[in-house]
């Protein structure tokens, strides 16, 4: 007599359940979303590296694996595969990486990173350094 109503009395759990799953923030981590979307991350980590030694990247900025004065002019760059975005501006994609390195002044004209004259590829590199190895070296140090 009392099998059909006990089902019933899961009803509230089975609810609670939904409405948990409902809030679980399942969103993937932005790399593997913006793979995912199809945005490949494109250039050359080592050649990146180089350019960041090259350029004058660490008279303001401390980079992971790039040696240098540890500059703290401009924030330090070994956490950009996990920011959410690229200098508090635009959300934290390879190719937005990549147009803030080619022109920062042209995203945020108020912002104190000049442009540093790099190419596209020059860009993709070091955008592939910061992404892939900068993060990497960071956990390891
Ligand atoms: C004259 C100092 C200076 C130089 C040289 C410089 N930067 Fe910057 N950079 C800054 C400053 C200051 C910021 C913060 C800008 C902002 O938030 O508006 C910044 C921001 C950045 C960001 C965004 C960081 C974040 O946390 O979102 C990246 C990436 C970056 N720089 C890479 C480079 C690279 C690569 C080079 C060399 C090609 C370089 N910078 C050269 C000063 C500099």
């Amino acid at each position: 007599m009392c099998r059909i109503a006990r089902p019933y009395r899961l009803l509230p759990a089975l609810t609670a359940m939904v409405l948990l799953g409902a809030c679980h923030d399942d969103r993937a981590p932005l790399f593997a979303m913006d793979r995912a979307g199809g945005a490949r991350l494109q250039g050359d980590p080592e050649r990146g590296r180089q350019l960041i030694a090259e350029r004058g990247c660490i008279a303001c900025h401390a980079v992971p694996g790039v040696s240098g004065p540890s500059s703290r002019v401009g924030p330090p760059l070994g956490n950009m595969a996990r920011q959410a975005y690229v200098a508090g501006l635009l959300p934290n994609t390879p190719q937005n990486l990549v147009r803030w390195l080619m022109d920062p002044p042209a995203v945020n004209p108020r912002t104190a990173m000049p442009d540093t004259g790099l190419q596209l590829a020059d860009a993709e590199d070091i955008a592939a350094y910061l992404l892939r190895n900068a993060g990497a070296r960071e956990k390891a140090q």
